[in-house]
């Protein structure tokens, strides 16, 4: 069916209101405009911080379509686009890459000053919405909403990919593996021989634990509440596992009884202020870098003892890995890539189930949850969606 030019009638996942359900509804998506790129998404990832949005953990404007790390093929393309073409295989950025602001133009950060997550507006870079439901407006989630069986986002949000890239799996290298290996490999320089703790070992945790591994770390200590992660954690790399529920002590207190002196990193990937404080207090006291990768809630605040930051050791945090190319066009025909790819072991759901999957994402390793788009089989847009 030719799509050019024309609204298209599909189904999205709809978050109405803070921490509800997502509810299946058929929506509208308008052509691209000037600059923008429509998307027919193949698979999307489940992180952390779509479940934040839904939560209102990072505020959003409702009713909007979830969503950022998607996989999917260029529909069309709107005016003056050129960097890709209808037919070519592409992940979604939720941080863009504009290449000339102030960010952008600094090697040592990648928080693009066009990102839409922190403040999020909701809208197009024009300040309009390409979806509407029932006749009612609905918002993106940064700039990317690929819950949704078709998606429109600005060009710079995007990026070509491989054409053999693997459309099930590889929405996951869209942000959860690019923010934890990129977070422990690019912006900690993990070092081989050293020790390493880990605070959350969900899909960011999960990556970090990877990107420690690769780097040559001698022990990698997981913490968790959830101690179902602990086997998957262990099978990654992590050598000790801690659950702080079940320690007498502050975990910061085990962490440095374990090593002695603290370790040389300590990561963060769950978005509590207390956990960042006890990622900063497990640090070696003089050359300890304590990595903050979680989002916290607005007007979230933690304090450190001013004596314990003299000493020497580093806080710093990290967006996506804190590189602006890691995802590039190479990346499906990187061996590493492909072998961290490989350690993925998908758990599938389809666009209808995406409320459980979300549910379901809270539990698990969650890097492995992917709801895919096509294989909905519902008359009005079976012609859309053949896979
Ligand atoms: N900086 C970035 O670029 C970036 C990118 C993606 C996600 N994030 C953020 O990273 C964080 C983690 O995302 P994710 O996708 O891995 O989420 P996730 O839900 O998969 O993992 C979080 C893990 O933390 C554990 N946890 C929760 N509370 C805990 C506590 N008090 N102590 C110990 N463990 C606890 C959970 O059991 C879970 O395993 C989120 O805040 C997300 O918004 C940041
Ligand atoms: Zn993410
Ligand atoms: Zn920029």
């Amino acid at each position: 069916m030719d799509t050019l030019g024309k609204t298209i009638t599909c189904l999205a996942a709809i978050a109405w209101k803070t921490n509800s359900s997502l509810s299946l509804e058929e929506v509208q998506v308008e052509p691209p405009k000037a600059g923008e790129v429509r998307i027919k998404m193949i698979s999307t990832g489940i992180c952390g911080s779509d479940d934040h949005a839904i939560k209102g953990i990072i505020p959003l404007k409702y009713p909007f379509i979830p969503g950022h790390e998607g996989a999917g093929l260029v529909e069309s393309i709107g005016e003056g686009v050129s960097s890709v073409k209808p037919g070519d295989k592409v992940l979604t950025l939720i941080v863009p890459q504009c290449r000339e602001c102030s960010a952008c133009l600094n090697p040592k950060g990648n928080f693009c000053e066009k990102q839409d997550i922190l403040p999020s507006s909701g809208l197009m870079l024009d300040g309009t919405s390409r979806f509407t439901c029932k006749g009612e407006k609905i918002y993106h989630s940064f700039r990317t909403s690929t819950f949704s069986e078709y998606t429109v986002v600005p060009e710079i949000s995007v990026v070509k990919i491989d054409a053999a890239a693997p459309m099930d799996k590889i929405c996951v290298i869209s942000c959860e593996v690019p923010t934890g290996y990129g977070a422990a490999v690019h912006s900690a320089k993990v070092t081989p021989g050293s020790t390493c703790v880990v605070f959350g070992l969900g899909g960011i945790g999960s990556a970090i634990v990877m990107g420690c591994k690769a780097s040559g770390a001698s022990r990698i200590i997981g913490v968790d509440i959830n101690e179902e992660k602990f086997p998957r954690a262990r099978a990654l790399g992590v050598t000790d596992c801690l659950n702080p529920s079940n320690l007498k002590k502050p975990v910061q207190e085990a962490v440095k009884e374990m090593t002695g002196t603290g370790v040389d990193f300590a990561f963060e990937a769950i978005g509590l202020a207390e956990t960042m404080v006890a990622a900063w207090d497990s640090c070696h006291v003089s050359h300890g870098v304590c990595i903050i990768t979680g989002v916290s809630p607005p007007n979230s605040k933690f304090s450190l003892s001013a004596q314990t930051v003299s000493t020497g050791r580093t806080l710093k945090g990290v967006c996506l890995g804190g590189s602006a190319v890691f995802c590039c066009s190479e990346i499906p025909n990187n061996e590493k890539c492909k072998d961290i790819l490989g350690e993925f072991i998908p758990f599938l759901f389809h666009l209808p189930d995406c409320s459980s999957a979300v549910k379901r994402a809270a539990k698990i390793w969650k890097c492995s949850v992917i709801v895919k788009m096509k294989q909905v089989h519902l008359e009005f847009n079976s012609n859309k969606i053949a896979s």
